[in-house]
């Protein structure tokens, strides 16, 4: 497995790789590593692929308020594990590598898909994300990319720039990997103490009670209440229209359940197809 921290070292290794394999795959993270993110690769490099997951804590989408400054690290695990997965190159690029000086150029995704819900609650974030993503994928030029359906919103928004940037590459995503209490993994469940993990499972099962009634919007009405009762506090829990993300009052083909919801200092996302 290549290493690559230069862009002249990351030239090197993608040359090499597409004489070898012809395709290259690309696998977007900010580290910290874990079974969601494993899928993501584990689907790559079963294509035959050149498979290059990138470690990069992009800063630029982080608000001041977040937790960028406690993101886990944990590199020599990461680099293990994806060794193990059988991924060719790993690009880990640090910030001034990313962010020359000089740099100017924003991606702003100006509407539907990143409107509301994480748009609203985290200013920027999407900015932030299309900006360092749309680098990636010039600084890396994979012809396919893979996403966690986690980050349901994050995964429409770069569907829709890639299309409207006629960028020349395939989006793929991938199901969310979850606890065997439905919880969906994610690098920042360590964060919460044994009690309150106990309790975030709450938050996966009422929107799968919600998917199953025939009033969905009844059903996440109770759900908010039941979530605050138990110590969340809820920034939204909803049924929206699965590409454009645009809220809808009953359940229709395509719909997903959204949510996000603290708990304690740990904010939690997850959504559900509802349709
Ligand atoms: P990060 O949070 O590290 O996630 C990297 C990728 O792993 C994302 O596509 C995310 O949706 C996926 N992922 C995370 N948890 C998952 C789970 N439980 N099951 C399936 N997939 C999961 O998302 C980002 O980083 C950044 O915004 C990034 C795209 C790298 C841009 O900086």
């Amino acid at each position: 497995m290549i290493v690559a921290r230069t862009i002249s070292e990351l030239d090197a290794a993608c040359t090499a790789l597409r004489a070898r394999f012809g395709r290259l795959a690309l696998v977007p993270t900010m580290g910290a590593l874990h079974a969601g993110h494993k899928a993501l690769v584990d689907a790559a490099v079963a294509t035959g692929a050149a498979t290059a997951t990138s470690i990069f804590v992009n800063p630029l989408q982080f608000g001041a308020n977040e937790d960028l400054a406690r993101y886990p690290r944990t590199e020599d695990a990461d680099l293990a594990m994806l060794e193990a997965a059988g991924n060719h190159l790993v690009w880990m690029p640090d910030v001034a590598v990313m962010y020359p000086p000089g740099g100017v150029t924003l991606v702003d995704v100006d509407g539907p898909p990143a409107e509301r819900w994480e748009a609203e609650h985290r200013p920027g974030h999407f900015r932030g994300m299309a900006t360092v993503v749309t680098k990636l994928f010039g600084q890396v030029r994979p012809d396919a990319a893979y996403f966690g359906e986690k980050d349901w919103q994050q995964l429409q928004v770069v569907r829709r720039f890639v299309a409207d940037l006629h960028l020349r590459l395939e989006i793929v995503g991938i199901e969310t990997v979850r606890e065997s209490d439905g919880m969906a993994l994610s690098s920042r469940n360590r964060f919460l103490a044994p009690a309150e993990r106990q309790t975030a499972a709450l938050l996966n099962k009422v929107m799968r009670a919600a998917a199953a009634s025939d009033d969905v919007a009844a059903k996440l009405a109770e759900g908010r209440e039941q979530l605050t009762a138990a110590g969340f506090a809820v920034d939204y829990l909803a049924l929206v229209d699965g590409p454009t993300l645009a809220p809808l009052d009953r359940a229709v083909p395509g719909a997903r359940i959204v949510a996000a919801a603290r708990l304690g200092s740990v904010r939690l996302i997850d959504n559900i197809a509802a349709g």
